[in-house]
């Protein structure tokens, strides 16, 4: 039992499982959701209500998957059927993997068709098209491109193969080597991006939209928002920090590998806003524009400042690789299911997973342009994924992981594995037993 390795590999390092896990936590969610969310939610009071979620829910949760994954070295589903019958549970538990296979799935559905915006932005910003333009010459450009079905499924289909070419190498060839050359690059670009934004007249606007805290601001909704988010920034709640938590090497402390990986996630998040709001007030734009805020404010920002194309592709790079990193992540549980249970070769699993995701994907992309007028609960495609994952199967994801974890596993299991001390192990133990099933559910319950 002790020894147990994943068949799939096993991370060279504990550097390398948080660098792994912090590229699945750091993507679009973070550098493009957050920013506009915390925008229409009123800045700061949302920016602390997310601080709180992510400490008291997020990180319990996190501690909990990663204990689940190492200790059964399998994917989700598998290592959760194994650790409810080794506490004497029924082997029922795995359908939470499943369902966290599916959100994957749907995840990535319109997760690529965003970051093929985001490819087509960096050509765009490189190319000069979009030097100079005015807001309403930016919104145009950008509908034009919802518009365009078949340039929108060229990026797509790119996106998507550029994810499958990592997936199919395998652990140790193909998501660790990514992650040892994008991590860094994410990193380096990030904060030569807060360089020139710290350089901007609107640095200390940007600053105190942020973290200026006045509660008045806040509304019911926002704390809605902010713990949908917190899971999905995490990428918590649908088993892939279950399954790279089965590549950790033995040796690595759970609890401050955990926090190491939720820091930065969060570290990231508030560094994209502070390197975009200070652009966005400089140019006297709406801070609050919504999904937009990256494709149409800041290209037009980019377009009034010194070396702002220059820059402008360095953000839009930036982007694209915390994306990739991420959908990478999407597939891995799923991929990892169908070698170990079906004895599929992984380069069969990993193609017709591939294939699903880019036709559901194309029902995303079709939101905006020929398939317009489908619509769930008056939700597009496109929306309907989006709300479905992040505010319905994530949170409930995450929180029967919690139950899970907290009220069904022998508690020894736990204390053998994660190795802290009594006061974390207590703090972990009040959080996903009792913090987390009633939080989420309220949450859960507000928003059907
Ligand atoms: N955490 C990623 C982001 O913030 C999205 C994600 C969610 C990735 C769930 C994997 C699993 O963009």
């Amino acid at each position: 039992m002790k020894n147990k390795t994943s068949i799939q590999g096993t991370w060279a390092s504990r550097w390398i499982f948080i660098l792994a896990a912090t590229g699945s936590a750091v993507g679009l969610g973070n550098i493009w959701k957050f920013p506009y969310i915390t925008g229409e939610n009123g800045g700061g009071a949302f920016v602390l209500v997310y601080l709180i979620c992510i400490a008291l829910v997020g990180l319990p949760i996190m501690m909990a998957e990663v204990f689940i994954g190492r200790r059964a070295r399998k994917n989700p589903i598998n290592a959760l059927e194994d650790l409810a019958e080794e506490s004497g549970q029924s082997k029922k538990w795995g359908i939470i993997g499943l369902m966290g296979m599916l959100a994957g799935i749907f995840i990535f559905s319109f997760y690529s068709v965003v970051a093929g915006w985001v490819l087509h932005y960096i050509k765009a910003m490189a190319s000069g098209e979009l030097a100079n333009v005015s807001s309403e010459q930016a919104g145009a450009l950008f509908n034009e491109l919802l518009a365009d079905p078949v340039t929108l499924l060229g990026w797509h289909t790119l996106f998507t193969i550029m994810v499958l070419a990592v997936v199919i190498a395998g652990v140790n060839k193909g998501l660790e080597r990514a992650t040892r050359i994008m991590m860094p690059a994410l990193f380096f670009l990030l904060i030569a991006l807060l360089g020139y934004a710290i350089s901007t007249p609107g640095f200390s606007q940007g600053w105190d939209f942020m973290f200026h805290f006045d509660v008045s601001e806040l509304s019911w909704d926002a704390v809605l928002v902010a713990l949908g988010h917190s899971f999905f920034t995490l990428s918590l709640g649908m088993g892939t920090i279950m399954a790279y938590g089965s590549y950790m090497p033995k040796k690595a402390s759970i609890g401050s590998t955990v926090l190491m990986v939720g820091a930065l996630d969060t570290l990231v998040a508030l560094v994209a806003g502070l390197a975009i709001f200070p652009i966005i007030f400089s140019n006297g734009m709406n801070p609050g524009a919504g999904p937009g805020l990256m494709f149409i404010s800041l290209p037009v920002a980019f377009g009034q400042m010194a070396f702002g194309q220059f820059f402008g592709v360095l953000f839009f790079v930036l982007v694209g690789v915390a994306a990739w990193t991420s959908a990478i992540s999407l597939l891995e549980p799923s991929v990892a299911f169908l070698v170990e249970r079906f004895k599929l070769k992984r380069s069969t699993a990993s193609i017709g997973l591939a294939i699903l995701v880019w036709l559901l994907g194309i029902a995303c992309l079709g939101s905006f342009n020929f398939m317009s007028d489908v619509t769930f609960f008056g939700k597009n495609t496109f929306d309907a994924l989006d709300y479905l994952t992040t505010n319905i199967m994530l949170p409930l994801g995450g929180i029967l992981i919690a139950i899970f974890a907290g009220w069904f596993v022998k508690d020894q299991f736990v204390k053998d594995e994660v190795q802290t001390s009594n006061i974390i192990h207590t703090c972990w133990k009040i959080s996903v037993c009792v913090i987390s099933p009633i939080a989420v559910s309220i949450v859960l319950l507000l928003n059907l």
